[in-house]
């Protein structure tokens, strides 16, 4: 055993020059062993950069069969991700496919195209937690929880792997609109609002984002939306800068208010938010989606014929043109317009006035001429008390 064990280390110390590169390329073997090992421990799991991801998803012809029978297309297109704000940005695919660590992954269970999209868009909640909260109170999470699948969500409007600046160029949101509410759109397009986004790339009309809000657009059926509508409106149409571009009119709240059927509505906004009113609000004049200029032949307002129509919708009564001929519109009584009005109420601003200072006059006059006479009799019985002093 000792000779046996004495052996090598003799023969270790006959070729001590060469056995330290053996032992070093023993040991460089077996690390290169362990790494291999390393590898294919890791390689089970994949690596994780999108590279990898698109090794295989960049393959056109990749899909999977859905319990539906539908095929699903797994091709993502490595051009459109990495030009979308996030392929910009560095941002890896498994920051938003969380549970997915390479290849195989984990068994995917989906019913049909939809449900493929309605378990994975909560994804975008990661990065984006304040726009995700606001949609959770929207009209679509209310009709997604009442059992309406097709009621949007992030990737609906922004698309999951080409996702680009939403409102670039403008035109953008109603056309992100209008995959699911096309009819409302298509108005939208021919109204006085809508032609001037799509024809010429007008800034200041609204989309109907303006109208609605994007990510917690609320109910626009209730009282209350309702309600506060003529102050939607005049946001823009009270705005004197901007409605001189267009040579509109900003009396158009004042003028409304201001009449029997906008003192109500004003009233009952400040007062009942949550009551429903019977008077009209400016869409029930103008329209919604279809609003037209009033130079339109084809506005709700511009003929006497389309204007009797649109009061008659309240006052089925209203028959003739004198209708509407007693109400003064959005007008201020002037010479020009409605000349009766604007001289009784130029008659009373003269006479009112006039009447009241002529009575004060008078009366003011009358308590100078009493304190007079009482004061000069006082004075003149001291003068004669005085003298018999
Ligand atoms: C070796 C090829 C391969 C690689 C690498 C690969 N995948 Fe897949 N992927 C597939 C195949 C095949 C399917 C079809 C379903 C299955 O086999 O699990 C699939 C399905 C998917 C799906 C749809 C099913 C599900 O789980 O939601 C997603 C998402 C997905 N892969 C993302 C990724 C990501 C992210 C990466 C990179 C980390 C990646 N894949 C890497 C081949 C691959
Ligand atoms: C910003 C988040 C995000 C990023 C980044 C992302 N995905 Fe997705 N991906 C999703 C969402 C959400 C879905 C669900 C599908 C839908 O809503 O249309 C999805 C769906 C998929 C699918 C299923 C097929 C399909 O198109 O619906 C595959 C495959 C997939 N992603 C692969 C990838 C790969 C590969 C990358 C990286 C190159 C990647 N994803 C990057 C969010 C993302
Ligand atoms: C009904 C369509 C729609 C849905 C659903 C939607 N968005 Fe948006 N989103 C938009 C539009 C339109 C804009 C542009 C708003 C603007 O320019 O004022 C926008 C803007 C954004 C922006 C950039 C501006 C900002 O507010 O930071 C982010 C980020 C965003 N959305 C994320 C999300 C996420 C996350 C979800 C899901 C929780 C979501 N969106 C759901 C339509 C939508
Ligand atoms: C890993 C983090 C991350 C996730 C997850 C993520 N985003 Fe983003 N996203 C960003 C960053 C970073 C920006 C750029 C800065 C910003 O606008 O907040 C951005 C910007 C955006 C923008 C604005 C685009 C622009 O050009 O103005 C939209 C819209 C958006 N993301 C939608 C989504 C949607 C939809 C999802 C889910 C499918 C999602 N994001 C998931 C990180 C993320
Ligand atoms: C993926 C489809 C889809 C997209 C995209 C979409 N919506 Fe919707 N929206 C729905 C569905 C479905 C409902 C619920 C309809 C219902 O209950 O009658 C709904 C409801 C609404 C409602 C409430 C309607 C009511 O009667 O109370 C408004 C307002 C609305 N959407 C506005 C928008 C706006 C603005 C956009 C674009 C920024 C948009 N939607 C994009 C599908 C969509
Ligand atoms: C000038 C403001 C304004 C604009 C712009 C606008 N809306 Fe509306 N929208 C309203 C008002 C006001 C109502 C409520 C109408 C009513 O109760 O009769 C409404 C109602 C709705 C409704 C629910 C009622 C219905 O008719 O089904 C949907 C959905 C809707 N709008 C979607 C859109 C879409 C999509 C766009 C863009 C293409 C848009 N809106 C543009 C003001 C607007
Ligand atoms: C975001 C700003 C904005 C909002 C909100 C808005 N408008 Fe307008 N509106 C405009 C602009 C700008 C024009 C001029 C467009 C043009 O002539 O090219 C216009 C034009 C009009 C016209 C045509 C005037 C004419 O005879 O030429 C009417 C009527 C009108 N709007 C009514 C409404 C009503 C009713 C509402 C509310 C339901 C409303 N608008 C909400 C900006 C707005
Ligand atoms: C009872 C019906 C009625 C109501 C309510 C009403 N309008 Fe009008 N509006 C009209 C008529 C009629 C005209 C056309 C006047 C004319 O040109 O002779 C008009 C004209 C306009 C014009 C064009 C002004 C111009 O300078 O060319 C705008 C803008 C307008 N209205 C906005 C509004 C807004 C905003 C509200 C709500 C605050 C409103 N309207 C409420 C009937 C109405
Ligand atoms: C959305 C419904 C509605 C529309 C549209 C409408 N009105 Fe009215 N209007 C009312 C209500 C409600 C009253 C209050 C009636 C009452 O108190 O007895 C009223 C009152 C009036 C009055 C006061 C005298 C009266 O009958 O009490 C006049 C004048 C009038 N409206 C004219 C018009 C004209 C002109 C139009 C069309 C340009 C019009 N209205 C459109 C609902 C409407």
């Amino acid at each position: 055993m000792n000779g046996s064990n004495i052996f090598p280390t003799r023969r270790a110390a006959q070729y001590g020059i060469r056995i330290r590169p053996l032992f070093v390329g023993i040991a460089l073997a077996l690390a290169l062993a362990a790494s291999l090992c390393v590898v294919s421990v890791s390689f089970a799991q994949g690596p994780t950069d999108n590279q990898s991801c698109l090794q295989c998803h960049s393959n056109p012809e990749l899909s999977m069969t859905l319990a539906s029978g539908e095929p699903l297309s797994l091709f993502v297109d490595s051009d459109v991700f990495h030009a979308s704000i996030h392929g910009t940005l560095n941002v890896q695919c498994v920051q938003c496919h969380t549970d997915i660590q390479g290849y195989p992954h984990p068994p995917a269970n989906y019913l049909d195209r939809r449900d493929v999209t309605l378990q994975n868009y909560r994804t975008c909640e990661g990065c984006h937690p304040d726009n995700y909260r606001k949609t959770l109170d929207s009209m679509h999470q209310v009709a997604l929880a009442g059992g309406n699948r097709n009621a949007a969500v992030c990737t609906d409007c922004h698309t999951a792997h080409a996702v680009t600046d939403p409102a670039t160029p403008r035109t953008r949101i109603p056309q992100t609109c209008a995959q699911c509410h096309s009819t409302i759109s298509d108005q939208y397009i021919k109204s006085v609002h809508g032609e001037a986004l799509f024809n010429d790339n007008n800034p200041d009309v609204p989309t109907c984002i303006d109208c609605h809000g994007v990510h917690g657009i609320g109910d626009p059926t209730t009282a209350r939306f309702r309600l506060n509508s003529p102050q939607l409106c005049a946001k823009c149409h009270t705005d004197a800068a901007m409605m001189s571009k267009y040579g509109i009119s900003t009396n158009v709240l004042n003028t409304y208010i201001a009449d029997f059927h906008g003192t109500t509505v004003e009233l009952f906004a400040k007062q009942h938010p949550d009551q429903p009113t019977n008077k009209p609000v400016c869409y029930d004049c103008h329209g919604v989606h279809d609003i037209k200029s009033t130079s339109d032949p084809a506005s709700t307002v511009s003929t006497q014929e389309n204007l009797l129509k649109t009061c008659r919708r309240c006052h089925p009564d209203a028959t003739t043109a004198s209708f509407t001929a007693a109400w003064m519109s959005h007008y201020e009584a002037s010479p020009e317009k409605y000349p009766l009005v604007y001289y009784v109420n130029l008659f009373y601003w003269v006479i009112i006035p006039l009447t009241i200072g002529a009575l004060l006059i008078y009366i003011a006059s009358d308590v100078f001429q009493r304190v007079r006479r009482r004061f000069g009799k006082a004075k003149t019985m001291a003068d004669k008390s005085s003298d018999q002093v």
